[in-house]
């Protein structure tokens, strides 16, 4: 699977790809860089060579192992399946596919058995989902989770990479005491935030909190799973974090929670009483684990537990779980 395609590769999300990649060391013979016809003509670094960027076509996977696709959901649903066809197995990180019964939701630390079940594509989950997941699925396994209540405070690299420039943007326009533009989010996010991320839906969610139900139920496999979300964009540039309350079946200490997720992969228990001893975005910054803090009993329910989830979401939320799903194959 050496010959590599990214489609969306000078994206938010893509440019991490290439991050990741040269980081660990991915193996690769050949790597093709894909985008709108718009980034013809720019080159992007890869292991110290300048890669063209091509455009995006139906022709583009011939020849290609494996495909990396970050291009948005309307891209995923038309080229995908000339990738396919052209015999490219494909890591899609839209929401194209996901809930398709024929296509795995992957997160390596849960489910990467069923990595191998893919018949030429795998989803890559939402981002805020995988975190959470990350966080969730030991405790599932050692008490069984009813409830999942759970906010999130997610960053503007989230919307892409027109999303932190908005921020920065606005921060900069605000300073100067000049009109702040606003264009990729729906109301102003700079020294804001907003219970608004992607569109609404007819039974008041958000799709962004439905997929944090869906997914969660599909990947780990628990369809019962009672979960409510409300999700929030913050003006933070990179990275997510949550405030998740679980109900499990039998009763689970802070303590014994604690240690279930110290010894849990992809997982930093940052858990101290004292200021700063807690997981915050700015920390997480270009870092590959998911972190948790704040682990307590809840005062309102004897078999609640509640907790603070925080990750990289362009890493773990999408880049570097689509590079783990793909080390999954390869090591067969
Ligand atoms: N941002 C996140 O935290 C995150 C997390 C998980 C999943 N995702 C998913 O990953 C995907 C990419 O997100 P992003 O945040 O990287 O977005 P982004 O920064 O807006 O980048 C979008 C990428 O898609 C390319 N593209 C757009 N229109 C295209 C077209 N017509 N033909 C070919 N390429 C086209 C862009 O190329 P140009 O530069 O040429 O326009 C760019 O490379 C989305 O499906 C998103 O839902 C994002």
């Amino acid at each position: 699977m050496n010959n590599v395609a990214i489609a969306g590769a000078t994206g938010a999300v893509g440019r991490e790809f290439l991050k990741l990649m040269e980081a660990r060391d991915f193996p690769i013979n050949n790597l093709k860089l894909l985008a709108s016809e718009r980034s013809v003509g720019k080159t992007l670094e890869f292991r110290g060579e300048k890669i063209n960027v091509e455009e995006l076509k139906p022709n583009s996977f011939k020849g290609v192992d494996l495909t990396f696709f970050s291009a948005g959901k309307s891209r995923s649903k038309e080229f995908m399946h000339h990738a396919v066809d052209a015999g490219t197995v494909v890591i899609d990180n839209s929401s194209a596919f996901r809930m398709d019964p024929e296509v795995p939701l992957v997160v390596p630390e849960i489910n990467p058995h069923m990595a191998f079940k893919h018949k030429g594509i795998i989803a890559n989950p939402n981002c805020s989902t995988i975190q959470m997941v990350v966080a969730l699925y030991p405790l599932h396994k050692a008490a069984t989770i009813n409830r999942v209540i759970v906010s999130t405070y997610q960053s503007t690299s989230g919307a892409g990479a027109k999303g932190m420039s908005e921020l920065l943007n606005q921060t900069h326009a605000f300073a100067n005491n000049e009109p702040l533009e606003v264009s990729a989010f729906p109301a102003q996010i700079a020294f804001n935030l907003f219970p608004h991320v992607d569109v609404f839906l007819e039974n008041g969610y958000t799709r962004e909190e439905m997929k944090m139900v869906n997914e969660t139920q599909k990947i780990m496999d628990a369809p019962e799973m009672k979960i409510s979300a409300t999700c929030v964009r913050v003006p933070v540039l990179r990275a997510h974090s949550e405030a998740v309350w679980i109900e499990t079946e039998d009763k689970l200490t802070a303590q014994e929670a604690r240690e279930i997720l110290e010894s849990s992969p992809g997982i930093i228990v940052k858990d101290e009483p004292v200021a700063g001893g807690y997981p915050m975005p700015w920390d997480a910054n270009e870092t590959t684990e998911t972190y948790v803090g704040r682990i307590r009993e809840d005062l309102s329910h004897p078999k609640g537990l509640t907790f603070w989830v925080v990750a990289d979401q362009l890493y773990k939320g999408a880049a570097l779980n689509s590079l783990q799903i793909a080390e999954v194959l390869a090591a067969g």
